[in-house]
């Protein structure tokens, strides 16, 4: 892969659900860009096989198992840093809560779908900021939203107004941290088809990929007319992490395939 960004080689970024889907295709894309990445997940299977195969590729990544909910492990995942690497100026906050409600939803609905969403997104910015350099050249941060946190739909109540304050965090977080020249956006993906929207199309509405896309209800919603692939997130994601993108800070990106231009 062409090296597109600049200002990213050698430096040492933090993912949160960097794992599985997009969380993968991100921490391959820094991977590639020459960053060493700590990934913090909590699924100890996926996580353990990708940084596995990573490692093999020759990519410098290290996994913290745990819930970013959690903060000792939060704590832990920054004083696990390994040896030899910078402190982290880069971060993206990728684990979410992925709890579909309504009106009807129960205050531990609401807690499952918001404790991800927003209190780890918290606890990890405040963790990661905490450990940066007295002077973090290039420092930048961004945070997972969604077209579901601009939009009303049936049924996904939690998951969008999740959403929806991550693009408040990010707002306000850019403006605490632009004195220390830490730079704070956001991206607005729509549906990227990873394994559990493939799953989920397969399973539940019985439609491939060329199927789903072809119809105007699924990836036909979106003006390119069809789904984005993980790498497509990743993209703009480091573009947002690299001096390219220098003065940009406390927005959103969307990256939806024209969806909320229409
Ligand atoms: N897939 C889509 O179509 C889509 C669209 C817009 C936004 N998003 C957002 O992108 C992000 C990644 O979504 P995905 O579809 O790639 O998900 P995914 O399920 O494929 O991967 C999510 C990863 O996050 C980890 N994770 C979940 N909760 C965690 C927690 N509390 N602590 C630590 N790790 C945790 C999981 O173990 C998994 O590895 C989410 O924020 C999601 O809301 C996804």
């Amino acid at each position: 892969m062409s090296t597109l960004a600049r200002g990213l080689a050698g430096r040492t970024a933090v993912v949160t659900g960097g794992a599985q889907g997009i969380g993968a295709a991100v921490t391959e894309r820094l991977c590639a860009e020459g960053c060493r990445v700590l990934v913090l997940d909590k699924s100890a299977e996926h996580g353990r096989a990708a940084v596995k195969r990573w490692r093999e590729d020759g990519h410098a990544v290290s996994l913290v198992v745990g819930d970013v909910v959690d903060e000792r492990t939060v704590r832990a995942a920054f004083a696990e840093v390994p040896a030899g690497w910078d402190p982290p100026t880069l971060l993206v906050n990728l684990a979410a809560g992925f709890v579909f409600k309504g009106l009807d939803a129960a205050p531990e609905d609401w807690r499952a779908a918001l404790d991800p969403t927003l209190i780890g997104l918290s606890l990890v910015t405040r963790e990661f900021v905490a450990h940066l350099p007295p002077d973090p050249v290039g420092a930048a941060i961004v945070n997972m939203a969604s077209i579901s946190a601009h939009i009303a739909q049936s049924g996904y109540l939690t998951y969008n107004t999740g959403k929806a304050a991550v693009l408040g965090f990010t707002r306000c977080a850019a403006q605490e941290l632009a004195p220390r020249g830490v730079r704070v956006n956001s991206v607005s993906p729509g549906t990227v088809w990873n394994a559990n929207n493939e799953r989920y199309h397969r399973e539940v509405l019985g439609l491939d990929r060329a199927t789903a896309e072809a119809d105007p209800e699924h990836g036909g919603r979106f003006l390119l007319g069809r789904f984005a692939d993980p790498a497509e997130i990743a993209a703009p994601i480091a573009f947002l992490l690299s001096a390219e993108a220098g003065f940009i800070t406390g927005t959103d990106l969307p990256v939806d395939g024209g969806y909320l231009a229409v």
